[in-house]
């Protein structure tokens, strides 16, 4: 008896992976279909307040966001949500975000094939419990000294509105996909994130050369990085003798010698006005 029974439920777990891990990473492409039901949807989470779609919620939130917006919803990859109604956001308007994803961002759009209204709003009603009822403070920091702060210290390395160099990734949108605690925590070091395709190596050759970079691309043969000047340059690793992975970015760590708490403040309420092509320059 007890075989059988062990195999079945197996199979079950593996379908419920499955579809889970489908319905959440498939492509945009796949999700041709447009939004069910639009005429007929709600403006309001219907479901708001009800225990069993809170706690149904709940589970569907920490397999399916946390990972990005953290187990308390208050931001780690993606932003912080819990200030989202506090500051005038609609029930609706958060729907369609999560329905659709954001085009070119990490957020991720949801199948209407695969996964139905129902879910979103039990989503959103579990988040909406750990939302506050104030709107998040706003920071105190001075945003156009931030932007000084900026261009001196870290354009050189990141583009903004299509200015800036490239050893770092594109901060355009950056104000809008981090929460300020992950920012602060980049600057002054302590952060553990290191964003995917910036990964620091060094290179050492057979001549005793070493070149620090970014990893762009790797194979069994070869590994192409951008260096600290900015070039992209291809190896062969025959030629090399070492390919080390750092546990330090390339990024400076700017603690409070190199920039005080108050100059913190600044940069990050100038950070948080980067919201899309074209921002922080309006
Ligand atoms: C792979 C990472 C990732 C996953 C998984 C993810 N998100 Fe996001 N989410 C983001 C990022 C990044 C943004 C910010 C996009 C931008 O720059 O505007 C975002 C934005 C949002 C926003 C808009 C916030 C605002 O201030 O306008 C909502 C709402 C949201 N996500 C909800 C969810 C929910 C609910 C889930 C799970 C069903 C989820 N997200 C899964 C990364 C993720
Ligand atoms: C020498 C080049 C360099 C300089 C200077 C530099 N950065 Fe970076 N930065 C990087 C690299 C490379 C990464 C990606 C690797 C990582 O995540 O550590 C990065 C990552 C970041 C991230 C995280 C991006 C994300 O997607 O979460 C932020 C925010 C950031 N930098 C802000 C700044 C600010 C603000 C300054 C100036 C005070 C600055 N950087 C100066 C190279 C640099």
């Amino acid at each position: 008896m007890l075989r059988p029974l062990n195999r079945c439920s197996s199979v079950t777990a593996a379908i419920v992976l499955c579809v889970i891990g489908h319905a959440w990473l498939c492509p945009p492409a796949a999700a041709v279909a447009t939004v069910q039901n639009t005429a007929s949807r709600a403006t309001t989470n219907p479901l708001e307040g009800k225990p069993d779609a809170i706690q149904n919620g709940g589970a569907m939130f920490r397999t399916r966001c946390a990972g990005c917006h953290g187990p308390d919803a208050r931001g780690y990859l993606g932003p912080d949500l819990t200030g989202l109604w506090a500051s005038g956001s609609a029930d609706d308007r958060i729907f369609d975000i999560v329905r659709r994803g954001v085009p070119g961002t990490e957020m991720p759009p949801a199948d209407p094939q695969r996964v139905p209204d129902r879910e979103i709003w039990q989503i959103l009603a579990y988040v909406r419990t750990l939302a506050g009822t104030v709107p998040p403070a706003v920071t105190a920091g001075n945003a156009a000294n931030g932007e000084q702060i900026f261009r001196a210290n870290c354009l050189g390395c990141h583009m903004v509105g299509g200015e800036g160099g490239q050893l770092g990734p594109d901060l355009s949108r950056i104000g809008s996909g981090r929460p300020r605690t992950a920012l602060a925590n980049k600057l002054r070091g302590t952060s553990d994130v290191i964003r995917s395709g910036y990964e620091p190596v060094t290179l050492v050759t057979r001549d005793g050369q070493r070149i620090r970079g970014v990893r762009k691309n790797e194979d069994e043969f070869s590994i192409q990085i951008m260096d600290v000047r900015q070039r992209v340059q291809g190896y062969l690793k025959a030629n090399l003798t070492d390919v080390i992975e750092e546990k330090q970015s390339v990024m400076p760590v700017y603690g409070s010698d190199r920039l005080n708490d108050r100059d913190l403040d600044d940069l990050l309420s100038y950070l948080n006005t980067l919201r899309g092509p074209g921002s922080g320059r309006r």
